[in-house]
């Protein structure tokens, strides 16, 4: 993990927080090849889940809601971790993660098996409140949104009265979630802000257990189509004393950190929990009329629940690899080409004699089609290696023959292969060998 910090601090993917100022726990910045590198996932995920489907439409819901919301959902009573706090050195710990916690003072120890005593646990709410209005009032207190769910259940109807959507069908969201939690840490992986890809998918009940199996699939799927290790994914499903209060089923998707097996992602059966919550609370008819069937019923909730930040830290440290160059170690991102931040780079291979000149007439031909840069800074072999460890996976060399032949290099990051093609066929090169995954195809159990 390390390596990974080290890597993005130095080539701009992700930097500390507020750094001049000492930084902020936990809180990170995306710099401007991480930004594009987390674009590229949530817009892979949007375009699997959202766009490339007849079933599933979008929405964008604010982060504030009314305060009910988060009392129908449960959130208010539930959405807890057991806290400790050490009575010695005041730090606070998880309880339920303390075997796996280092005491602040004494590294080798866990806390209570130090010096310091641990208070008795009790529970801490998680969602981050805040006033809304001049006037301090509990009247005007609201919440950060803990999950992008709920936005989207309190929408249900507003979807299912104005698009032509009618179970089974999804609603998907990608936005910021803000949890207070005891412990964050490990870089990317547990922040107090960070952003979830979320979809609930609406189904009659008595077919949500193969919906289930479904998304279960699919979603494994879109991980590994998009290059992840299948060796280091996994499902676990959970324990029935392990299921969140809604849930009838609950999966996650695994994948093996350098901290251990973590959870990616919840899949989960949430049944008609929600909607039933929100329409005893709210005295609004959530329910469902199949206008062919004359049934009126609530839909059951498959939802599979990914985190944007988690994912880009799982595609980032499965990609990093080491190999050797020309005799040199190098450092390489083996990103998926459609998720890395750069697809082409463009040098000349001289800074002189009209090299320049006819890289940058390549580079204003291929950039409105995909993101490409120019370097001209140094050795052929070091400008290579400066793209491959951040995983630009094509660089094209201009050279003297360019000149006499409109013929160009280009060079494979993987397999560092190059070959030689004309300009006016580069870009029917470069567009299919950067294009996102075609999309996974588990059966739908309705058999549309
Ligand atoms: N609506 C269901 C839900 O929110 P969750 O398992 O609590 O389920 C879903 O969260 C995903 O959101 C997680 O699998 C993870 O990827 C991401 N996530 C949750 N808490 C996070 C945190 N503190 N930091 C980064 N990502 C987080």
């Amino acid at each position: 993990m390390d390596k990974i910090v080290n890597l993005s601090k130095r080539r701009g993917f992700v930097f500390p927080s507020s750094e001049i100022y000492g930084g902020l726990g936990s809180c990170w910045d995306y710099g401007p090849l991480g930004v594009e590198l987390k674009r590229n996932v949530k817009e892979a995920w949007w375009r699997d889940t959202v766009t490339t489907r007849p079933d599933v439409v979008g929405l964008d819901c604010s982060i504030m809601m009314h305060p009910e919301v988060w009392v129908a959902s449960g959130h208010v009573t539930n959405f807890s971790d057991p806290m400790v706090d050490c009575k010695k050195c005041k730090a606070r710990f998880r309880a339920d993660h303390i075997e796996h916690a280092q005491c602040p003072e004494k590294p080798s120890k866990r806390p209570g098996e130090c010096a310091g005593e641990l208070t008795e646990a009790r529970q801490f709410n998680l969602m981050f409140r805040t006033q809304m209005g001049p006037v301090e009032d509990s009247s005007a207190q609201v919440y950060l949104r803990p999950e992008t769910a709920q936005g989207i259940f309190v929408n249900f109807i507003n979807v299912v009265n104005s698009s032509r959507q009618r179970p089974p069908f999804g609603i998907a969201q990608q936005g910021k979630s803000f949890r207070n939690e005891i412990t964050p840490g490990n870089f990317l992986f547990r922040t107090r802000e960070f952003e979830q890809m979320e979809l609930e998918f609406f189904v009659k009940p008595g077919t949500d257990d193969a919906w289930f199996q479904y998304w279960l699939a699919r979603r494994m799927a879109w991980y590994t189509d998009l290059g992840i290790n299948p060796a280091r994914l996994r499902l676990r499903e959970h324990a029935s004393d392990e299921l969140a209060h809604y849930a009838k089923g609950c999966s996650d998707v695994e994948y093996e950190f350098p901290i251990g097996w973590q959870e990616l992602e919840g899949i989960a059966n949430r049944t008609d929990f929600d909607l039933k919550a929100h329409t005893e609370h709210s005295g609004k008819n959530l329910s469902f009329f199949d206008e062919g069937s004359k049934e009126r019923y609530v839909p059951y909730v498959i939802e599979p629940s990914a985190g944007a930040d988690r994912s880009t830290l799982a595609f980032l440290v499965d990609a990093y690899d080491e190999d050797e160059a020309d005799g040199e170690q190098r450092v390489v991102l083996r990103l998926h080409p459609s998720l890395a931040p750069i697809k082409v780079a463009v040098f000349p291979l001289m800074r002189k004699g009209g090299l320049p000149e006819k890289s940058h007439e390549v580079v204003d031909m291929l950039r409105p089609y995909c993101a490409v840069t120019y370097d001209q800074a140094g050795a052929i072999g070091r400008r290579y290696r400066r793209q491959d460890e951040i995983g630009t996976p094509l660089c094209v060399t201009i050279d003297y023959q360019t000149l006499d032949d409109a013929t160009v290099t280009l060079r494979d990051r993987d397999s560092m292969e190059q070959e030689r093609l004309p300009i006016d066929g580069l870009l029917g090169a470069i567009l299919p060998r950067i294009a996102p995954p075609t999309a996974g195809h588990s059966l739908r159990p309705d058999g549309a």
